[in-house]
């Protein structure tokens, strides 16, 4: 994988998924720790002090995944200044769609009047948007497909038992989106688009995070159940491996970095990657006190964030990185 990378960074023309657009949804009901305290045996202090978690948007009743992601989706066309018909491929991540099935992608396909091209999810948890991501890049790679739309969407407050104070002050709901457009490069670095992608999973960590439900168990949903020790006990060295791996494929590092944009679950995980690599605190993209855990959704609402401000810039250097149940980990190198 790394030596076929590399023979594309050497060899003269090259394809490059360039991000041409970004949009974002958040519902708008904003619950905060306080609103919690009314609910659980918790204190904004603690929330605080362990996540960096001051608030999160929790969708509507029937607001469902798909319309959060189509939001996200058309608003990610119109910064693009593009149509449905543009695009040929929509990959969403998520791991709460509104049906066992259909995808929730070719319900976004239909709602924005796309009936051609394929549309399909991709279930990977927190490390949804970075699967989703991969994926599409490697279909605009391999000349299949031209235009993707890559969506992190997830209604994580309908997977909470809103009793489990240890689980149910974490994540929150939302929508993030971004058309990736395939152009020539030069294939060097210096090329705009996604650079690298590192995907990686161990099933054997299933009981430390999970939802102990589904179509083919127990015929329910679920609930989330998480062993939060265990779990932080592994995202570090995870996410800074697989960061590894992305700077060892390009022949970058820590410095050529602008900014850092993780996935959003824990400010203490987050700043811990950040120190263990030797990323400036003010290159990270920090959206969790705002917006939760909201699964494959926090890299690209962060994303979204950070462009909207002016910080994110064309021709920048942006690491991104997530990991989630299963375990599930990833990154992704991007000159935006
Ligand atoms: N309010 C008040 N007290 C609480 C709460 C709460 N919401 N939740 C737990 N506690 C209590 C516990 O009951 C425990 O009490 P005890 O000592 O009397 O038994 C005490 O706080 C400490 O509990 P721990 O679970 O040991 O707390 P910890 O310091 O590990 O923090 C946390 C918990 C925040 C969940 C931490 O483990 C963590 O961040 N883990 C990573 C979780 C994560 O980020 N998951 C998502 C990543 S993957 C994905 O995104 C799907």
């Amino acid at each position: 994988m790394r030596s076929k990378r590399n023979r594309h960074l050497t060899s003269g023309k090259h394809i490059r998924s360039v991000v041409r657009g970004i949009g974002s949804y958040l519902p708008a009901n904003k619950v905060s720790n306080a609103d919690l305290e009314k609910m659980v045996d918790t204190t904004d202090d603690w929330i605080v002090q362990r996540t960096g978690i001051r608030n999160r948007h929790i969708a509507a009743e029937g607001e469902t995944t798909s319309m959060l992601a189509t939001y996200a989706a058309r608003a990610a066309l119109d910064n693009a200044g593009l149509n449905a018909s543009d695009i040929d491929l929509v990959v969403v991540g998520t791991a709460t769609p509104d049906y066992t099935f259909p995808s929730v992608a070719t319900q976004v396909q239909a709602s924005i009047g796309m009936t051609h091209g394929a549309a399909f999810d991709v279930q990977a948890v927190c490390s949804g948007f970075v699967f989703a991501l991969a994926t599409a890049d490697k279909f605009l790679l391999s000349g299949s497909h031209k235009r993707a739309l890559v969506i992190g969407a997830e209604t994580f407050s309908r997977l909470l038992d809103w009793k489990d104070r240890t689980t149910c002050v974490l994540f929150g709901d939302g929508a993030g989106a971004v058309v990736l457009e395939a152009q020539e490069g030069q294939g060097t670095i210096r090329d705009r688009g996604v650079l690298t992608t590192h995907l990686r999973s161990d099933g054997r960590h299933r009981e430390k995070l999970y939802v102990d439900g589904g179509p083919s168990s127990t015929g329910t949903v679920g609930h989330l159940r998480m062993s939060g020790r265990e779990v932080f006990r592994h995202a570090v060295s995870m996410v800074t491996d697989v960061m590894t791996d992305a700077f060892a494929a390009t022949g970058t590092s820590a410095e050529d970095l602008d900014w850092f944009v993780p996935h959003q679950a824990n400010r203490r995980i987050i700043d811990a990657s950040a120190e263990k690599l030797h990323i400036a605190p003010s290159k990270i993209v920090v959206t969790v006190e705002d917006h939760g855990n909201t699964s494959a959704a926090s890299i690209p609402l962060a994303l979204a964030t950070a462009v909207a401000d002016g910080r994110i810039k064309p021709g920048q250097l942006v690491m991104i990185e997530a990991m989630g149940g299963g375990f599930t980990w990833g990154s992704a190198l991007i000159r935006w």
